[in-house]
């Protein structure tokens, strides 16, 4: 297929372009570079630096995998307009221009964030949605957005709803400036560029009083991307969690960076982060019943070790 990968410079579009590009697709990344990285475009994509407010004339592709967004949760707050506007404006520019030429395909990266403090774990895709952030709603706007679109004009839309991604595929991993993320931060102290992570919260309604989140691998994750495009089906939204189905609190997170490192990382509790709901950890049943999707490396120790392993020199 005629595939177009926004956001293909980023984290996870990188290696859902390589992915693609491995399974024989051919690839076109679009990426304004405003956080992404040229040189994590995989060989063999053709890379286009450009916006999703102005995607160019999109005819002959067959689907758009839609990554390109803001996505750090407390910017969102400071700057809500400047989320709306990339996010949601962003989003329905493209969707314009895929109608415009006849491209009806489209997978969406949605996000854990748009269920906000849950009333109960794991957390379904039927449950409520109270965004606690501007992301978050950006997110779910998008997400209402597929679902008109679908039914009125006859998109095929799917979305996926990451819980938390971390780990690394063949090199392409995490380069956030600034990092807010756990694990990066962790395995920068056990590198020796940080001297203490600071554990945001020790007094949540948890066992041990530090958030839980459920990790997915993020070559486990892009796998998804792959079985959603197949899934795509005229008229119709279709909405997964990705997740485990298992939650880490944040010590644990630490526990199992000292185990894979062999660091002592050492850590400074620190007040609680505005916007972080205690317990986030999905139901993936839907995705694994409907799309067969199988996470090869769903242990907490595999994700660490291929982050630490894509951080060595
Ligand atoms: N944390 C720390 N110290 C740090 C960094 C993070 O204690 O230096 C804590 C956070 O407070 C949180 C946990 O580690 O309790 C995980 O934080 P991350 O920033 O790694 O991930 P989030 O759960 O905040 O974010 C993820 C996705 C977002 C999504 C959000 C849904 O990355 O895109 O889940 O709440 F919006």
């Amino acid at each position: 297929m005629k595939l177009l990968v926004t956001g293909g410079a980023g984290y996870i579009g990188s290696v859902v372009a390589a992915q693609l590009v491995e399974a024989g697709h051919r690839v076109t990344v679009l990426d304004d570079l405003s956080t992404g990285h040229a040189d994590a475009v995989p060989p063999g994509a053709t890379f286009v630096h450009g916006s999703i407010t102005d995607p160019g004339d999109l005819t002959g592709y067959d689907a758009v995998l839609h990554f390109a967004a803001k996505s750090v949760v407390g910017e969102s707050v400071e700057r809500p307009g400047y989320y709306w506007s990339g996010n949601l404006g962003g989003t329905l520019a493209l969707l314009d221009a895929m109608r415009g030429a006849g491209v009806g395909r489209i997978v969406f990266s949605s996000t854990a964030a748009v269920y906000g403090e849950p009333e109960r774990v794991p957390i379904l895709e039927t449950d409520p949605t109270r965004p606690s952030n501007p992301y978050g709603a950006t997110k779910l706007a998008v997400d209402t957005a597929l679902t008109t679109f679908a039914a009125l004009y006859g998109l095929a839309a799917v979305s996926l709803r990451y819980f938390n991604v971390a780990g690394a595929y063949r090199g392409y991993r995490e380069r956030h400036a600034p990092e807010t993320h756990l694990i990066p931060n962790v395995l920068r102290v056990a590198l020796g560029e940080r001297e203490s992570i600071s554990i945001f919260g020790d007094d949540y309604p948890t066992p041990d009083g530090t958030c839980v989140r459920d990790y997915v691998h993020v070559a486990d994750l892009a796998r998804a991307h792959l079985l959603a495009l197949r899934a795509c089906e005229p008229g119709v939204h279709r909405i997964f969690n990705l997740g485990n189905g298992t939650g880490f609190s944040n010590k644990e997170v630490v526990d199992v960076c000292r185990e894979v490192t062999g660091r002592e990382i050492p850590t400074v509790a620190a007040p609680r982060r505005p916007g972080d709901p205690a317990v986030l950890v999905a139901s993936a049943e839907l995705i694994r019943q409907e799309l067969g999707w199988k996470p090869e490396h769903a242990t907490l120790h595999d994700i660490v070790a291929d982050a630490w392993q894509a951080l060595l020199p």
